[in-house]
């Protein structure tokens, strides 16, 4: 019997409708669309403004958005994940809500938090329950309502993170196409370059933490763009070799949307012409655990079945790590 691979097959993203420009960051905080342009790529990013509307709002439009081109029937998903650094509450899963509001009536569901590389170590889990070969399709979503823990007096942040969200279902292949190869890392000490420190289990939210503003994320931005850079570019790197894969054979570089300095330092090292980067940080910002999905979502027509597609990701915590995949499908 064939060896069975966990291949994506269909894709589908959301991003909300307002639009906040470098131009009305410019009415917030001191600073300007030249320095947010040159020192990051962004113009714009999506922000979800309705009261009452959480994560899951982005994730199921994501998935609906999945289910109507693709034509697949909820009731025959095994599992959903939602990678997010923001889920809606604390202890009920984003995932179980979101599964049930798409009709997934039949599948279990689970969160998987891991900052900005949430949907990259959610690419390994999937692929894990495909190739077990008892789960027949699994739902992978990276979602983030960020503006939920932006200060929009701190320019630090404020520039760079947006909402949105993409999917990616999972099925088993035959044919050899789908996830290859995979080199994850983390490293916690990390953490204290990048969190929102108040309102998690080890510093329970208080009106004192509210009005000094400790709920909301804070970042050292020249540590975390440092060891953005070393990290991203080293393992990308690193997973080429192992693969035997030359920058001639890649199709795309798949990197995560932080910072488009970031970006291009990983397609430098691998030597990689910008013409096989994707990239859409210009629009949406960086929308954490949404980034890869949503780069599927938007070159969804131009990848090809045997594509060789290399991701790569570095987030908070820290986390960091690279995947090898083929495309299974032409659109
Ligand atoms: O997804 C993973 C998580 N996040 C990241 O990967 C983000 C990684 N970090 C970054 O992208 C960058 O560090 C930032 C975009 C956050 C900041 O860019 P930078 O080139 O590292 O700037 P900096 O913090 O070193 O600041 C340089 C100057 C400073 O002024 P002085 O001290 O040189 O006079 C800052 O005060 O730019 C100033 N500055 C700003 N000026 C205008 C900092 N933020 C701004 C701003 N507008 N928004």
């Amino acid at each position: 019997m064939s060896k069975i691979t966990a291949a994506i097959t269909a894709v589908g993203g959301y991003v909300p409708e307002y639009v906040l420009t470098n131009q009305i960051l410019e009415t917030l905080v001191e600073t300007n669309d030249e320095w947010i342009t040159t020192r990051t790529g962004i113009k714009e990013r999506r922000i979800l403004k309705e009261d009452g509307k959480g994560t899951s709002y982005l994730a199921i439009n994501a998935a609906k958005d999945l289910l109507n081109k693709s034509g697949v029937d909820p009731k025959e998903i095994d599992l959903v994940i939602v990678a997010t650094a923001t889920p809606d509450m604390k202890a009920a899963a984003t995932a179980s809500y979101t599964a049930t509001e798409i009709g997934a009536i039949n599948a279990f569901a689970f969160d998987l938090e891991a900052a900005c590389s949430s949907f990259l170590f959610g690419m390994s889990v999937a692929a894990r329950y495909i190739e077990s070969g008892k789960y027949k399709k699994v739902l992978l979503i990276g979602a983030d309502k960020n503006s939920s823990m932006i200060n929009y007096k701190d320019r630090a942040t404020c520039i760079i993170f947006g909402d949105g969200a993409g999917a990616a279902l999972f099925e088993p292949n035959l044919e050899g196409f789908g996830l290859q190869d995979e080199l994850l890392r983390s490293d916690g000490n990390g953490r204290e370059f990048l969190q929102a420190t108040y309102g998690g289990s080890s510093y329970p939210i208080t009106p004192e933490a509210i009005a000094e503003g400790k709920h909301y994320i804070f970042q050292e931005g020249k540590m975390v763009f440092k060891n953005a850079v070393f990290n991203m570019a080293d393992i990308t790197e690193k997973i080429l070799v192992r693969n035997n894969i030359t920058n001639d054979d890649i199709a795309w570089l798949v990197p995560h949307q932080a910072n488009k300095r970031i970006i291009d330092a990983t397609a430098s090292r691998i030597d990689l012409d910008e013409s096989k980067v994707m990239m859409n940080i210009e629009r949406y910002g960086n929308t954490t655990s949404a980034t890869l999905p949503l780069l599927l979502f938007d070159y969804e027509k131009q990848l090809k079945k045997g594509d060789k597609l290399i991701f790569a990701a570095f987030g908070g915590g820290f986390t960091w790590g690279s995947i090898y995949l083929t495309w299974a499908y032409n659109s």
